[in-house]
C-alpha cells in the first residue's frame, strides 16, 4: 500500500514509469516524455502524457476542491468516474475516450488522450455545427441509458450496478445541493449579476415553480431508471471534427433518464440565450430537437429490438396487448421527456445564480448587456417551471424571450 500523494509532472512520470503497460503505450524512457497540465474544472487533476510512441491521459481526484482548497472532499469521485467508464464504454463504442487504468490508492485513472479535441462548449462558442454532435448525443444517451436499465436486463443485471453507484454520495450531494436546492434558498456559495436580483426574487417567491423543484428532488433521489452520466453539460464533452466523445463520469448514479438529457438541452439553452445572432439562434434550436429527436428514435429501436430478458414489458405476455405496449411505450418516453424539461430548467437557473456557472455569456461586452441575455435564460427556466411544453417543438418556442415575459418583473410591493 502506497500512501496518497497529489501529483504533479513528474509524479505522473514516475507513477507511469512504475506502470510497464503503461509506459510501454507511451515509449522511450520517462526522461522523454512531456506531460502537459490540462485541468480546468472544478474538481480534478488532469495531465495529458507525451511519449515518443503514445500519449495518455491521467486525471487524478484532489482530497479537496480543486478551485477551493478549503472545501475538503473524499477521493472516491475517481472510482466511481472509472467504473463508469468501464461499465460504459462497450455499450457505446467509440463515444468514451478509451479505459486504461485505475489506481485504487492513488486515485488516479488513466485513460486515451484525445489530444486535438476541444470540449463541445468551446467548440460551441467559436461557431461550430451543434447539430451532427447533439445527434450523436440523443444516440449516446438513449444506449447509456436504454442498456444499463431495467428495460433491457433482467433486475439481477442491474442491482449490483445499482448498489454500487449508490455508493456515489459525495457527488450525489453536490448534484442535491448545488443543482436541487441552494438556487432556492439563501446559500453562500450563490452569486449572480446585481441586475438579476429582482428576478431571482421573484423565482424563488413561485409557489409554482418551488412546487416543481421539489418533485424534481423526489424524481432525481427516487427514480433509478437507467446508469446516468450525472453531469453531461457542454464541458464533458469533447468533439474533434466528426468524432464526439463523452468524458468525465464522475457523478455516475442510477436516477430519471430524463437528467442527463435535461442536462445537456439546458447547455444548448444556455447558448441560445447567450448569442444574439439569428441564424445561430436557429441552429442551436435545430440542435435541441435534433438530439431529442435522436433520443427518442434510438431508445424506442433499442426497446422494440433489444429487451429480451428483462423483467419489465416482458414482451411474450404483451402478445395479445401489442396497441397497450406502444402506448406505455410513448408514456415512459413523454415521463422522460416531462423529467429532461424541469431538469433543464434546474440546470439554467443554477448555471446563472448558483457556486459553478458557466462561460457561455463570457464573451459578451458590458454588464448590462450580459445581464439582459442572461435574463432571458433565467426567464426561460422559470417559464418551463411552470408550464411544462407538452413536446420539443413547444420547448424550442419557449426559447423566444416574448414567450416567457412575466418572470421578468417582480410584482410591486408596498
Ligand atoms: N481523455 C482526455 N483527453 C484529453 N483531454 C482531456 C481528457 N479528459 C479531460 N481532458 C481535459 O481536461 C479538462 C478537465 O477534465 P474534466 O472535465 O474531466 O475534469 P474535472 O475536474 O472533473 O472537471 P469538472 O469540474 O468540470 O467536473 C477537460 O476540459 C479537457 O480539456
Ligand atoms: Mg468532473
Amino acid at each position: 500500500m502506497t500512501a496518497y500523494r497529489t501529483l504533479d509532472p513528474e509524479g505522473v512520470k514516475r507513477f507511469l514509469a512504475a506502470r510497464r503497460e503503461l509506459a510501454e503505450r507511451l515509449g522511450g524512457e520517462a526522461q522523454d516524455w512531456t506531460v502537459r497540465e490540462v485541468s480546468d474544472g472544478n474538481l480534478n487533476l488532469v495531465f495529458l502524457v507525451f511519449g515518443t510512441t503514445g500519449r495518455l491521459c491521467v486525471k487524478q481526484s484532489l482530497p479537496h476542491v480543486r478551485v477551493d482548497p478549503d472545501w475538503k472532499m473524499p477521493l472516491d469521485r475517481t472510482a466511481f468516474e472509472a467504473a463508469w467508464l468501464r461499465r460504459i464504454e462497450p455499450l457505446v463504442p467509440g463515444l468514451t475516450p478509451a479505459f486504461l487504468d485505475f489506481d485504487p490508492e492513488q486515485f488516479v485513472l488513466t485513460m486515451e488522450c484525445l489530444d486535438g479535441f476541444v470540449t463541445l462548449r468551446e467548440a460551441l462558442t467559436n461557431g461550430a455545427d451543434p447539430i451532427a454532435p447533439s445527434r450523436i448525443l440523443g444516440g449516446f444517451v438513449a444506449r447509456s441509458a436504454f442498456l444499463t436499465s431495467y428495460l433491457a436486463q433482467p433486475f439481477e443485471a442491474v442491482t449490483p450496478d445499482l448498489a454500487f453507484f449508490s455508493g456515489n454520495t459525495t457527488l450525489t450531494r453536490i448534484t442535491v445541493d448545488l443543482v436541487l436546492t441552494d438556487p432556492y434558498r439563501e446559500h453562500p456559495r450563490n452569486h449572480w449579476l446585481p441586475a438579476l436580483d429582482a428576478d431571482v426574487a421573484a423565482m424563488r417567491s413561485d409557489p409554482q415553480i418551488i412546487a416543481r423543484i421539489g418533485a424534481l428532488q423526489e424524481r432525481f433521489l427516487t427514480t433509478p431508471q437507467a446508469l446516468l452520466h450525472g453531469d453531461l453539460h457542454s464541458g464533458s464533452i469533447m468533439i474533434a471534427d466528426h468524432d464526439v466523445r463523452v468524458i468525465d463520469g464522475e457523478f455516475s448514479l442510477y436516477g430519471p433518464i430524463g437528467f442527463d438529457c435535461g442536462l445537456y438541452l439546458a447547455h444548448l439553452a444556455l447558448a441560445h440565450a447567450a448569442t444574439t445572432d439569428a441564424p445561430r439562434k436557429e441552429s442551436l434550436a435545430a440542435a435541441i430537437k435534433a438530439f431529442w429527436r435522436t433520443f427518442c428514435v434510438d431508445f424506442l429501436h433499442l426497446w422494440k429490438t433489444q429487451a429480451h430478458g428483462a423483467d419489465l414489458y416482458v414482451p411474450t405476455t404483451f402478445s395479445n396487448a401489442l396497441h397497450e405496449l406502444d402506448a406505455l411505450r410513448t408514456r415512459f418516453i413523454n415521463g422522460v421527456f416531462h423529467d429532461a424539461v424541469g431538469f433543464a430548467a434546474a440546470e439554467i437557473v443554477r448555471r446563472l445564480i448558483g457556486y459553478a456557472q458557466t462561460s457561455d455569456f463570457d464573451h459578451i461586452q458590458g454588464q448590462q448587456s450580459k445581464a439582459d441575455r442572461q435574463r432571458v435564460a433565467l426567464s426561460f427556466a422559470c417559464a418551463l417551471l411552470r408550464d411544462a411544453p407538452a413536446d420539443i417543438d413547444a420547448f424550442t418556442e419557449m426559447l423566444h424571450p416574448q414567450a416567457n415575459l412575466r418572470i421578468t418583473t417582480l410584482p410591486e410591493t408596498t
